[in-house]
């Protein structure tokens, strides 16, 4: 009997296994319940009295020793190879929806991009503004008729009438923050949502988004407003774009201009969307009114400085040919897919 458990003890040392296949057949060979070790087991009836204690000893560690081993090769198997087993490379690829961006936010990271390449950083404000900072620092005067040109939504703060505040009409607000709290040179651009009180159809929504810019420095003259949004045109609409500036009104710039960029979906031939005029109105500039400086506290005889400010749907509506203002906030998925690819 001992010499066949020594057999067997080492009959199992000599067994190598590689795979869960060959370890099931070692269990079922040795610990299974027709297997070795119920055989030897079954024989110790046969053993005489006096050497049944060592005997069932022997068996009792041969066993331990057969399962430590199936325990050992498990434990290997389970944590390397045996999970590529389990891989099955026959499953057909599981399908990941991908989002993509909103083509306004797509379209603003493009206009940072484009200033912040020569200088410009990023500033925000609040969106509820006080009269301040939306009209009087920007030179519109109580009562004057310019206020009027941005159908303003008020608010009122409490019951007391006199407390108004506004949503703020456009983000030349937070210029006049950045001019409050920093020294010249300052070039900035301030990205935001704006809100007017406009009936909503294709061409008007009661919320937009612009991105205005500011640049104060000493001699800075209009040539520099001029150059800096020709730049901007090509960087935007490709190398041929062309600019005119139109004379314009805005109460915090004189001289003030319109801009129009050249039609990048006719080439200037004349399309429905330029109306047949070769040009597209893209945005408002010019050079800060001297009452604006001094407003903010910044020396109008040693410092100048332009403006401008452009509306980041009519951007995109260029270069996406978006040709209804309420699909950018309608979140419908078949107009949001297909800005997937652009980056
Ligand atoms: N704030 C103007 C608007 O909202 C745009 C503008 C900005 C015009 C700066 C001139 C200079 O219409």
């Amino acid at each position: 009997m001992k010499e066949r458990i020594e057999a067997v003890k080492s009959n199992i040392a000599g067994i190598k296994i590689s795979s869960s296949a060959e370890l099931e057949s070692y269990r079922i060979e040795f610990l299974g319940s027709k297997g070795k070790m119920k055989e030897l087991f079954g024989e110790l009836k046969n053993v005489p009295n006096e050497e049944k204690k060592e005997i069932g000893q022997l068996l009792n560690d041969l066993r331990q020793f057969a399962q430590s081993k199936y325990d050992e090769v498990k434990e290997q198997l389970e944590s390397s190879d045996a999970s590529i087993e389990k891989l099955d490379l026959s499953r057909p690829e599981e399908y990941i929806a991908l989002g993509a961006r909103h083509p306004l936010s797509l379209v603003r990271s493009e206009i940072i991009e484009i200033f912040s390449r020569i200088g410009y950083n990023v500033s925000e404000g609040p969106e509820i503004e006080d009269d301040w900072h939306n009209f009087s620092a920007l030179n519109f005067p109580p009562e004057h008729p310019a206020r009027d040109m941005q159908d303003t939504f008020f608010i009122q703060k409490g019951n007391n009438p006199k407390e108004e505040f506004a949503l703020r009409t456009h983000t030349s607000s937070v210029q006049v923050r950045v001019m409050e709290n920093q020294k010249p040179p300052i070039r900035t651009i301030s990205p935001g949502r704006v809100y007017r009180n406009e009936a909503i159809s294709a061409r008007a929504h009661c919320f937009f988004h612009q991105v205005e810019g500011l640049y104060i420095d000493k001699d800075v003259s209009f040539a520099d407003l001029k150059q800096t949004l020709l730049y901007f045109a090509k960087e935007m609409f490709g190398e041929k774009a062309k600019i005119r500036l139109r004379p314009s009104y805005f109460p915090f710039t004189e001289p003030s201009a319109e801009v129009d960029v050249s039609c990048t979906i006719c080439n200037s031939k004349g399309c429905n969307v330029c109306k047949y005029t070769g040009w597209l109105e893209i945005l408002g500039c010019g050079m800060v009114d001297p009452n604006v400086l001094e407003a903010s506290g910044i020396d109008s005889k040693a410092y100048s400085g332009f403006a401008f400010g452009m509306g980041v749907e009519r951007i995109t509506q260029l270069k996406y040919r978006v040709n209804d203002l309420r699909l950018y906030s309608e979140n419908d998925v078949r107009f949001l897919g297909q800005f997937k690819s652009a980056f």
